[in-house]
């Protein structure tokens, strides 16, 4: 069905031969970037697989979301420019965006924020689930256990062919999603968790359940509430990288969308993924000073060393990703309002990101710092500790995941997500033949 909807002016054919067969498949156009060639029945005729470790050269699916041009540093959601939304928009107009395809109008926006706002509070005896977790845990932990867990509360809306059911699913998953990280930022304090406030915006309740105490009632920045606003649109989508095809792949065997979104927050935590915006902020507090940059980099360079510099590089951007570049000046308008006057870490990532954007390595291999490398430390400003960053990044993320999810579902070509593989191992043996005489399980 897809292919009809495809550019059916394209009579591009690629061709493939293996041996001496040609065998022919058809490219399809996109609407900007590169072509794909659709090697779905490439197994059924030739009886062989692609092999493309990480997905580079791979399309997983067809989809209208968000679009990157990594040469290019442009990245845009639904056709608006990020650059814009970050200025002009808030950030549950650009979820409305990212999950119905435009923007919202002022009636249908004012709708849906009182839609998000009334699903921000959680059930009572999630207070309980999370009595279980150590004090010490990471509170990435906690948003991977607690999200999941939500579809043993939430199991009216589990039902993926309601449209009803998934459309309140994805407001309870983001409106619930701030409430968690805060809850899991109190609990590893040892505070009592602090109820949201439905008269406050969506980042302003959130940084108002995170500062506010018993004892003292946290007035909420507007300079920080909109700085925060402004990460949590830069987070909210990025096409199809490891955590949305996770949710995507968790998707397709039909779980229920609660599941799907802690699979993604799962993901997300690795630190070549969301997990680099608190590597990040800690490998410039280990670096330390100036003077140490050329020791790191001499590091990151080395094959034999496995130091990598976190916030820099990407699978896509082959040019500065336009996030960090929005997020720098960003920082300065931070530090400036809680009254920082020379930061020695954001002088230190200066400092780096110059070294490194001059140094052949880095220049060659198009290396550029990512939308990781400024958050970290415009979080820290903020007050955030590091074990926060990545669950901030989850909570913008649930507006993607949850909009992919979405489009997958309603995809009417949708299958179970089933990639093969290249089998190296042992041909079929005798049982018993070959048993391990070595003690090193
Ligand atoms: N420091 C040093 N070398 C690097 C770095 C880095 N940060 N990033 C890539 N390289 C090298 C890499 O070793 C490889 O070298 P070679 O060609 O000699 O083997 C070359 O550059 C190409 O990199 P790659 O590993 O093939 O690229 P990838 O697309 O597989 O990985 C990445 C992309 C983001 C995982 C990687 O750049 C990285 O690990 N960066 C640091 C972690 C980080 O900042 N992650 C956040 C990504 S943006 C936000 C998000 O997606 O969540």
């Amino acid at each position: 069905m897809v292919r009809k909807k495809l550019n059916k002016k394209n009579n591009r054919k690629a061709k493939i031969i293996i041996d001496e067969t040609t065998y022919e498949f058809p490219i399809y156009n996109s609407t900007e970037g590169e072509a794909v060639i659709d090697i779905s029945k490439l197994h059924a005729e030739a009886n062989i697989f692609t092999y493309d470790p990480g997905f580079t050269s791979t399309a997983s699916c067809e989809s209208k979301i968000t679009y990157i041009d990594g040469d290019k540093g442009i990245l845009r959601y639904r056709g608006y420019d990020i650059e814009e939304l970050a200025k002009k928009s808030d950030f549950i107009e650009v979820v409305n965006l990212l999950i119905y395809g435009d923007l919202p109008n002022k009636e249908q926006l004012t709708k849906y924020k009182r839609l998000i706002t009334r699903h921000t509070l959680l059930h009572e005896q999630i207070i309980n689930f999370f009595q279980g977790f150590r004090r010490d845990a990471h509170p990435m932990a906690m948003m991977v256990g607690v999200m999941g867990a939500l579809s043993s509360f939430y199991q009216d809306t589990l039902n993926i062919n309601d449209s009803h059911q998934r459309q309140e699913a994805t407001r309870r998953i983001i409106a619930k999603s701030a409430t968690i990280g805060a809850m899991a930022y109190k609990y590893s304090l040892g505070q009592a968790f602090v109820s949201p406030r439905n008269n406050l915006s969506f980042s302003e309740n959130f940084l108002y359940m995170c500062f506010s105490n018993t004892a003292e009632n946290y007035k909420v920045s507007p300079v920080l509430a909109k700085a925060m606003d402004t990460i949590l649109i830069l987070h909210a989508d990025h096409e199809q990288n490891a955590s949305t095809s996770t949710v995507r792949l968790a998707g397709s065997s039909g779980a229920n969308p609660f599941a799907c979104i802690a699979a993604g927050v799962s993901s997300l935590w690795g630190p070549a993924h969301g997990g680099a915006n608190q590597a990040a902020l800690e490998m410039l507090e280990e670096i330390g000073s100036s003077k140490n940059i050329k020791k790191y980099i001499a590091k990151a360079k080395n094959k034999k060393d496995p130091f990598k510099l976190m916030g820099f590089g990407h699978r896509v951007y082959k040019n500065y990703d336009p996030r960090a570049k929005i997020l720098k000046s960003i920082c300065l308008k931070v530090l400036k309002h809680v009254g920082v006057k020379n930061d020695p870490i954001l002088k230190l990532a200066m400092d780096l990101e110059k070294i490194a954007l001059n140094d052949k390595y880095f220049k060659e291999k198009r290396l550029y710092p990512n939308v990781d490398f400024y958050s970290g430390i415009i979080l820290r400003a903020i007050g955030f500790p590091p074990e926060m960053f990545t669950v901030i990044f989850a909570i913008a993320r649930t507006a993607g995941w949850t909009a992919q999810w979405t489009e997958m579902i309603e995809d009417p070509i949708q299958k179970i997500g089933r990639p093969r593989q290249l089998y190296t191992g042992k041909r079929v043996i005798k049982y018993g033949v070959g048993r391990s005489s070595k003690n090193t399980r």
